[in-house]
C-alpha cells in the first residue's frame, strides 16, 4: 500500500472537486489516496477519498483575524494537513519552529500531519541538502509523538518546475529521513516524495527504497493525470 496525496494548492473549484471524487470512487486500488484541498472545499462528501487541508494556524483560537485553526479542520471532517509545504516557508517565512508549532495542534485536534522538508537550489548549491533534510525532521516534528505522522520529501528547487532529482539523490534523501526518524522512535512513519510527481514517473519513484508514496501537485488536478498515479502501483 503506497500514499497518494494530491495537493490543489490554491487551485480549483467544490464542483471540480466532486467530480475528482466521483472519478475516483471507481478505482480500484488498495493505495491510501488523500486530496488536499482549499480550506473552502473541505467538508464536501468525499467518498473513499481522505480529505486534508494545506495548512493550519499555529494559534489555537482567538483574535488571529482570516486564520483557521486544527479544531475547525477537524469539525469538517477532514482527517490530514499538510504543514511546512515550501510555498509556506517561502512566502509566508514559515521556519522549523513555526511548522513544529502547527502539527501540534494538527495532532491534538486529531489530524495527522503532513510535514515537509527539502532544499532550496542555494542550499544545494552549497552542499547543505543532508544538512538542511536533517534539521527539518528534527526540528520540525513535535517531540513525544505518540500518533500518526507522515513526513513528506519535497525538494524545493524541483516543485513545479517540472525538475526531478535522481533516483540516487531521492533514495539518499529518503534514507537520511528514515535514518533519522528511527533515531527518533518514530519507526514505520510514512515518508512520501513530492515534486514534479506524474503518470510517467511515479511507479519508478514509489520503487525506490524508503518511498512510501508521493505528494503529488499539477498532476492532481484533474482525473485522468491523477488516476494513472494512483494505479501506477498495486
Ligand atoms: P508539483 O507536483 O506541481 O511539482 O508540486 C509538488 C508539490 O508541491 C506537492 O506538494
Amino acid at each position: 500500500m503506497k500514499f497518494i496525496a494530491g495537493n490543489w494548492k490554491m487551485n480549483g473549484t467544490r464542483t471540480a472537486l466532486k467530480e475528482m471524487v466521483d472519478a475516483l470512487q471507481n478505482v480500484d486500488t488498495e493505495n491510501k489516496v488523500i486530496l488536499c484541498v482549499p480550506y473552502t472545499m473541505l467538508g464536501l462528501n468525499s467518498g473513499k477519498v481522505s480529505l486534508g487541508a494545506q495548512d493550519v494556524s499555529a494559534h489555537e483560537k482567538g483574535a488571529y483575524t482570516g486564520e483557521i485553526s486544527a479544531a475547525m479542520i477537524a469539525e469538517t471532517g477532514a482527517k490530514y494537513v499538510i504543514v511546512g509545504h515550501s510555498e509556506r516557508r517561502q512566502y509566508h517565512e514559515e521556519t522549523n519552529d513555526i511548522v513544529r508549532q502547527k502539527a501540534e495542534l494538527a495532532l491534538s485536534a486529531g489530524l495527522t500531519p503532513i510535514i515537509c522538508v527539502g532544499e532550496t537550489m542555494e542550499e544545494k548549491q552549497a552542499g547543505k541538502t543532508m544538512a538542511v533534510i536533517e534539521s527539518g525532521v528534527r526540528e520540525s516534528i513535535p517531540s513525544d509523538v505518540n500518533q500518526d505522522i507522515i513526513v513528506a520529501y519535497e525538494p524545493r528547487w524541483a516543485i513545479g518546475a517540472g525538475l526531478t532529482p535522481t533516483e540516487a539523490e531521492i533514495a539518499e534523501a529518503h534514507k537520511l529521513i528514515a535514518d533519522t526518524l528511527n533515531n527518533m522512535g518514530l519507526y514505520g512513519t510514512p515518508v512520501l516524495y513530492g515534486a514534479s510527481v506524474k503518470a510517467t514517473n511515479a511507479a519508478e519513484i514509489m520503487s525506490i527504497p524508503n518511498v512510501d508514496g508521493v505528494l503529488v501537485g499539477g498532476a492532481s488536478l484533474k482525473p485522468d493525470d491523477f488516476i494513472p498515479i494512483i494505479t501506477s502501483v498495486k
